[in-house]
């Protein structure tokens, strides 16, 4: 595990951008395992503009996203496939055709998953997968529990996921309460995995998560194990911890 401490929420996403654009360039048909959240839109902000740039380029590479709200449609504004849309893909030269996140609107849960399984066993190793961290230690939506799930599975939000959600839609009634999320497994056969955390509320999970032991009760500590994982955060996320 290796830590990089940065200023602030600017620093830690050219930071975060830095370690995408190295894979990006050493493997143009790279593929990037997404995510969503407050965390990587500055990280996202700053993959478009290298591209716009010229320094990176989208066009070999496939995408394959963490989770999606189930029962959430590409046109709802809360939907994880409209954030990728609206805060990375619309704005490279990906084609959408290489784009790939759960499918929300499949009602039945283990049709979606096993299609999804698919899809990721079909697009190979991923080369990079980005996370951000929930304040209960989740990684996609693999809340705390008492095994780590291996690949993609519906889940049941706790109340302090939905709780730390609903500041995006109009009421907390509104929040999703299922989602489908790619499993522990699957994370961990990544090849890199990059983690970008910023800010004091996020500097107790922090610590629990890569200072204190390896449990299902806190996903996130099972990155802990992966050989070749980076935790890119700020002073305020790293406050709780001695570097
Ligand atoms: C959601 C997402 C996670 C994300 C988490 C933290 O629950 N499913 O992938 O890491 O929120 O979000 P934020 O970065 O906004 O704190």
């Amino acid at each position: 595990m290796r830590i990089i401490k940065t200023k602030d929420y600017d620093d830690m996403s050219r930071k975060a951008a830095n370690v995408i654009s190295a894979v990006m360039t050493e493997k143009p048909n790279c593929v990037l395992g997404l995510a969503t959240g407050s965390s990587p839109i500055g990280t996202y902000k700053n993959l478009i503009e290298r591209c716009a740039n010229g320094d990176i380029d989208f066009s070999q590479v496939t995408t394959v996203n963490l989770d999606e709200y189930k029962g959430l449609d590409h046109e709802n504004d809360q939907s994880y496939y409209y954030f990728m849309r609206e805060n990375l893909f619309k704005h490279v030269n990906i084609d959408m055709n290489n784009t790939n996140v759960p499918n929300g609107m499949e009602p039945d849960a283990e049709k979606a998953c096993e299609a999804y399984n698919e899809i990721i066993h079909s697009v190979g190793q991923i080369d990079l997968q980005l996370l951000g961290i929930g304040h209960d230690g989740h990684i996609g939506f693999n809340e705390p529990a008492d095994y780590f799930p291996k690949e993609t599975h519906c889940v049941d939000l706790t109340e302090t996921t939905i709780n730390a959600n609903a500041r995006f839609f109009a009421t907390k009634e509104d929040v999703p309460t299922q989602a489908y999320t790619m499993g522990i497994q699957t994370i961990m056969s990544a090849k890199k995995v990059l983690m970008v955390a910023s800010g004091a509320d996020k500097a107790d999970i922090i610590a629990q998560a890569f200072f204190g032991p390896v449990t299902p009760q806190v996903p996130a500590s099972i990155l802990q194990f992966h050989p070749d994982f980076i935790l890119v955060a700020d002073e305020a996320a790293l406050s709780k911890v001695n570097l």
